[in-house]
């Protein structure tokens, strides 16, 4: 029975989600209704353009160009606008008029989080944001709810559809960067500015959510390490696949103690290209999917699969959102309050311990191969394997050498890197990428 007072709904953004979540409120009221037991009234849609084509039916009289007054009235505020400006302020003004919050908003949650988190908790508001990662994949409410009373180890997501859709398609079909880029821009994957996806900006801004929530520590979008996959080579993917490995854009949020070399213990939060073995799970995860692998002190290795993108898919997201916000207005009491209570330090990406796969061309001469071992020896980096393969270019023999080493701190790697660089004994690095999941 509906006893509750209608609940009015401000939707700042009528685009791919927006344009989705009105459909969702206005086709399903009297379920939503039954289920939160009040009522939700769409009180208006903010847009730029009110004359604009819009991809479902939002009745013309909904649609507005102020915010003020939709804002001041809501119970609920749901921004899908995008951006920082002004989705921040209208933000702001929303908590401040105490209305609870739901964002799909990545980029304005990595970088103003702590300010708008601050604000909600000073007027005892709720801010949500499922949608802000990995679009429809529920990993927003497991880790701040289901996963609340257990420690998370590690967390390693593929949370960057485009990227995943380039990589896979390099990989099952041999093109190239360039042209795994052109279909994906062809099929509307990527950002409106691509270097957002394909330079690792947009997983960075996950990562620190992720990170944040995992670890109960602010994460500063400056301290996530980054690196995109514009230097990947169909040669490296193909290298990859003959060794039972695939090149995957990763996000890591993982817990580093302290050790025999370093007394500090912290966080590290990096995106980087790495080959994973293709038995993870995460090497099934294919197209424009995500995935997100936690590791769990109790629970073990949990993984979230599904919709990163799109507009139907994410405006899921946000009516689980909407419906909690409702029930808690219905209910009452206090809502969720995440705590950075833990305030652990952003390792840098020095401090973290992996594995490098180095390729290698060098003349075919005798004592080359002593030359490079000594270079991994001389950082103490061990070598777990090496693959030699040998042809005649001008006369001379030149041989490639593919070394995989085991795991070591990046610190070391790196310096083996810059040792190989100027040694006289290669002739050139051809590929250096490091090994996760193993
Ligand atoms: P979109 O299609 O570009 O839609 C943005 C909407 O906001 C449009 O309706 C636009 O109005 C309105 N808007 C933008 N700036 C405005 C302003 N200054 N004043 C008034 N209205 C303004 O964006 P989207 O793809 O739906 O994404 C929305 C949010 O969801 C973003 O934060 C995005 O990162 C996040 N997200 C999206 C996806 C996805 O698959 N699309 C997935 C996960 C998260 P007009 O229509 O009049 O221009
Ligand atoms: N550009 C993002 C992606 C959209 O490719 O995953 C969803 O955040």
């Amino acid at each position: 029975m509906i006893e509750y007072r209608p609940l009015k709904i401000a939707l700042l953004g009528a685009g791919s989600v927006g344009s989705q979540v009105a459909r969702l409120i206005l086709e399903n009221r009297d379920e939503l209704a039954a289920r939160v037991g009040a009522e939700l009234q769409l009180a208006g849609v903010l847009v730029r353009d009110k004359r604009a084509a819009r991809a479902t039916n939002i009745p013309a009289d909904l649609i507005t160009t102020e915010p003020d007054a939709l804002i001041l009235g809501a119970d609920i505020v749901i921004e899908v606008m995008g951006g920082i400006e002004p989705a921040r302020t209208l933000i702001l003004q929303a908590l401040n008029s105490g209305s609870d919050v739901i964002t799909a908003n990545k980029a304005l949650l990595a970088t103003h989080g702590s300010e708008l988190f601050d604000v909600a908790e000073q007027v005892g508001a709720q801010l949500y944001f499922e949608a802000a990662v990995a679009g429809a994949i529920p990993i927003i409410r497991p880790l701040r709810e289901s996963l609340a009373g257990d420690k998370i180890k590690r967390i390693m997501g593929i949370v960057n559809g485009s990227t995943n859709y380039i990589l896979d398609r390099m990989d099952t079909t041999g093109i190239s960067l360039e042209q795994a880029m052109a279909e994906a821009t062809k099929l509307g994957y990527l950002e409106a500015d691509p270097s957002l996806d394909v330079e690792g900006y947009d997983a960075a801004q996950k990562a620190a959510i992720l990170a944040s929530l995992a670890f109960h520590t602010e994460v500063p979008l400056e301290k996530v390490y980054r690196e995109g996959i514009t230097k990947i080579t169909s040669e490296q993917m193909a290298a990859a696949k003959r060794d039972g490995y695939v090149i995957k854009l990763l996000a890591i949020c993982e817990s580093i103690a302290a050790d025999s070399e370093h007394s500090d213990e912290g966080i590290s939060v990096r995106v980087y290209p790495a080959m994973i073995p293709l038995e993870h799970p995460l090497a099934s995860v294919r197209g424009a999917f995500n995935a997100v692998f936690v590791e769990a002190e109790a629970a073990g290795s949990l993984m979230f699969y599904g919709a990163g993108a799109g507009g139907v898919q994410t405006a899921s997201a946000v009516m689980g959102d909407l419906v909690s916000a409702a029930k808690r207005h219905v209910a009452g009491g206090p809502g969720l309050a995440d705590s950075v209570h833990a305030d652990l330090e952003v390792l840098p990406i020095s401090r973290i311990q992996t594995r490098y796969q180095i390729t290698l061309e060098v003349t075919d001469q005798p004592g080359v191969l002593a030359q490079v071992a000594n270079i991994f020896a001389h950082h103490n980096v061990s070598i777990e394997t090496v693959e030699q393969s040998a042809k005649m270019i001008e006369a001379e023999t030149t041989a490639w050498l593919e070394i995989g080493t085991h795991q070591a701190s990046d610190k070391a790697l790196a310096a083996v890197v810059a040792e190989l660089e100027s040694s006289a004994a290669v002739e050139q690095i051809t590929s250096v990428i490091r090994v996760e999941g193993v």
